[in-house]
């Protein structure tokens, strides 16, 4: 773990991750005395601005509403800690002045060991060239750790990742890089490993002799609003499914790991990867909203093409060829737009045997990984009373009414956390992102209308619960609704 003696630097730090995200992050850790003493934070980008106006757009997004004096100094001192660099991306001389700021802050050090950890908040477009200035201007030889923090988009299909990890690896080794899926910073997702394999009742029913389908949903209320430039290159299924619903999948569905140590957990999610053949179109459902409420459609924002075929929402259903889970179906879903914000696990069981029982609702355990993270078992009970009727109920585990004094982490912080102790349990391993898009190439091929005319996404109004044809969608793996035969 880093204890002293560590800057961290932000790349990219005028921009809107930086500025909703990383620094927010970086504030939450310092206030709770996770960043190692003497951290300093200095923030990098091509805007030209001074110290204070750094700190204006840097401080935000950092919440105090009540106006906490405790917290307002916090932001004072965190504004103290941070400094300011203007620069391009690709010139190497702008890189040494980098260094040159660097060095300066480490003289006051007290050890000779110093800790740069980079974090690339920054357009896909820059991140070799950052990563190649970085590693020839900015490397610290002198002992202590380098380490880059990246994050998607990593390429756009299997051949570009593939060319992409190449040309970082260049530069930066796998011990060194933290590829960020912010996802698995969750709280919920990080609870998946306990509820799985701390609790025998939960395991033993974890598999198809059990389980007769799995959801996993992504729903937002709001559109590409301003994003729609950067969205309609990517659409959702690369924004969303390949990776952090994936990511998702991989922790509910891999076997238990030898250990917790990385490698062991990395291994078990590659190997259940591994096991998903690429994405057929017949199990595939695309959408793109239109206008409604008062809301403007996807096509109506100035940003996007105005006869785009890009899938504002999908549903698509990957199968896992393995013992455990040979003919379960996991659903992934995920759209913009929608009725309501709202991430869940939702893991449908098997009909109870019929004989006693008729009509009798399935069980389903449900991992709500946001707003309010909840777990919460669906079973039956005898309905009170003088005759034995079944209803359906729930065990419910809602973490604001359970853990009233826990606060739960961002994502951000927990991962970059991780990070500063070296620990990349949390984040994607090289091999993991090739199966990855291994899974995904072939669908998104076809989307982008590399072997054909683009298919066509289905409307659905702006605040709807998506397409109308989802409901059908689901029913033919075998979702069946609460209650219903
Ligand atoms: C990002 C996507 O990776 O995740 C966004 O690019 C999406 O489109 C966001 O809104 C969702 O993250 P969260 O943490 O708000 O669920």
């Amino acid at each position: 773990e880093l204890k002293d003696n560590t800057i961290i630097v932000v790349l990219g730090a005028s921009g809107d991750l930086a500025k909703k995200k990383t620094l927010p992050a970086l504030f939450g850790l310092y206030r709770q005395g996770f960043l190692p003493r003497d951290v300093k934070i200095v923030g990098y980008a091509r805007t030209k601005m001074d110290r204070d106006e750094f700190h204006k757009r840097a401080t935000s997004y950092i919440k105090n509403p009540d106006n906490d004096p405790e917290i307002a100094t916090s932001i004072q001192h965190f504004k103290d800690l941070s400094t300011y660099i203007s620069g391009s991306y690709e010139d190497g001389a702008a890189f040494d002045t980098l260094n040159e700021h660097l060095e300066e802050i480490e003289s006051h050090y007290q050890s000779k060991e110093c800790n740069r950890i980079f974090y690339f908040a920054l357009p896909p477009s820059v991140f070799v060239p950052v990563a190649k200035n970085l590693k020839e201007h900015c490397y610290v030889t002198k002992g202590g750790v380098n380490r880059v923090i990246v994050e998607k988009p990593f390429g756009k299909d299997l051949g570009s990742a593939r060319e992409l990890l190449s040309s970082l690896k260049q530069y930066w080794t796998e011990d060194e890089t933290f590829r960020i899926d912010h996802y698995l910073g969750k709280e919920m997702v990080k609870n998946l490993l306990v509820l799985r394999f701390a609790n025998v009742a939960l395991g033993a029913a974890w598999d198809k002799n059990s389980v007769s389908n799995v959801q996993i949903t992504f729903k937002e209320p709001f559109g590409t609003e301003g994003r729609g430039g950067y969205f309609d290159e990517f659409g959702i299924i690369r924004d969303v499914l390949q990776n952090h619903l994936l990511q998702v999948l991989s922790v509910l569905a891999m076997e238990r790991p030898v250990s917790f140590a990385a490698e062991d957990i990395r291994d078990e999610k590659v190997k259940v990867l591994r096991c998903i053949p690429p994405i057929e179109r017949d199990d595939t459902l695309l959408g793109q909203y239109v206008a409604a409420n008062g809301k403007p459609g996807y096509l109506d924002d100035e940003t996007v093409p105005p006869t785009s075929s890009c899938p504002t929402f999908a549903a698509t259903t990957l199968w896992i060829h393995n013992p455990r889970w040979e003919g379960v179906p996991f659903i992934l879903k995920a759209g913009k737009a929608l009725n309501e914000a709202k991430v869940e696990v939702r893991i449908q069981f098997k009909d109870v045997t019929q004989g006693i029982f008729k009509d009798i609702a399935r069980n389903e355990l449900v991992i709500r990984i946001q707003p309010s993270e909840a777990v919460y078992l669906k079973l039956n009970a005898k309905t009170p009373g003088l005759y034995t009727r079944a209803i359906p109920t729930e065990m419910d585990l809602t973490y604001k009414r359970r853990f009233t004094e826990s606060r739960i982490p961002e994502a951000y912080e927990a991962l970059i956390l991780d990070a500063l102790k070296g620990d990349h349990s949390n984040f994607v391993r090289h091999d993991e992102l090739d199966v990855a898009w291994k899974i995904f190439t072939p669908i998104l091929h076809w989307i982008d209308g590399q072997n054909g005319p683009r298919p066509r996404p289905v409307n659905y109004p702006y605040g709807s619960r998506g397409p109308k044809e989802l409901e059908a969608f689901i029913t033919k793996y075998g979702y069946k609704r609460s209650g219903e035969a």
